[in-house]
């Protein structure tokens, strides 16, 4: 089966290049299984209804990272719907839900979990190594497949996670530095694997934000609230062939055009 993983979709900008290309992308790489991060619909955060947009632009999974709830009329909506995740290694008391067991092709039960690094983050998780081992404990025997968008800053602990990850986990892929890396590759025991799968948003930009903001900030001037970008977009992620018996045999980077 083929599952698209969709990178971090920056504000409305992001979410038209999603409406605009993801249906294409599914019918082109026949991908079976979507899954988006969806955290930065709101710039930081995310409403519900954005996140419905997300859906009806084919996600059957959103997941998110440290702005979760920068936006908090999610609060309801993480509890109420079982296809938005958070990070699993937040607080317990955390709402919401840090993973899930979904319906694949064929009857396949897909695991889909969220994880937050803690590598020059800013809030203080749970280990997210530890967090991973005790809820595969704890599904086992409940899934076929097993896949992991790990929200993560520091290259050094997304490639950690993928080798920790390695032949237990269809895919492991790195979110939330929103510039796509090249090394995607099948890891030594069956696992996809890419430290990042870039953004989906404006292409002139500094992650997403307008050039100008940025070099303001970085400058030391005054700035205003971040703007998304204006102007041509991109849709950035990858797709992961993967067997059965949760074998991924090849991951291709995504990176889609469009003129907005
Ligand atoms: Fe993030």
């Amino acid at each position: 089966m083929k599952i698209l993983a969709v990178g971090d979709i920056v504000g409305e900008a992001g979410l038209d290049t999603l409406h605009a290309l993801l249906r294409r992308l599914k019918r082109t790489h026949e991908v079976d299984f979507t899954v988006v991060n969806g955290e930065n619909a709101a710039g930081r955060g995310l409403t519900p209804q954005q996140a419905e947009e997300m859906f009806d632009a084919g996600a059957d999974v959103v997941t998110l990272g440290n702005h979760t709830f920068q936006k908090r009329q999610i609060v309801p909506y993480l509890e109420e719907t079982p296809y938005i995740l958070r990070p699993a290694n937040l607080a317990p008391q955390t709402p919401g839900h840090g993973f899930g067991i979904f319906d694949g092709p064929q009857g396949a039960r897909i695991l889909v979990m969220n994880l937050i690094g803690r590598c020059d983050m800013q809030y203080g998780p749970d280990n997210p190594f530890l967090c991973a081992d005790r809820i595969l404990k704890e599904a086992q025997g409940k899934y076929d497949i097993a896949l992991c968008d790990f929200h993560a800053n520091a290259t050094s602990e997304k490639l950690a996670m993928g080798y920790y990850l390695d032949g237990r986990f269809a895919a492991v892929w790195g979110t939330h530095t929103h510039v796509q890396t090249a090394d995607e590759r099948v890891n030594p025991k069956g696992t996809g694997y890419i430290t990042d799968i870039g953004m989906t948003g404006p292409t002139v930009s500094v992650l997403g934000v307008c050039p100008e903001q940025s070099i303001a900030m970085f400058r030391g001037d005054l700035t205003e609230y971040f703007k998304t970008a204006p102007g041509e977009c991109a849709l950035s992620g990858a797709v992961f062939e993967v067997e059965r018996n949760g074998i991924c045999r090849s991951v291709t980077r995504i990176f889609e055009r469009f003129a907005r």
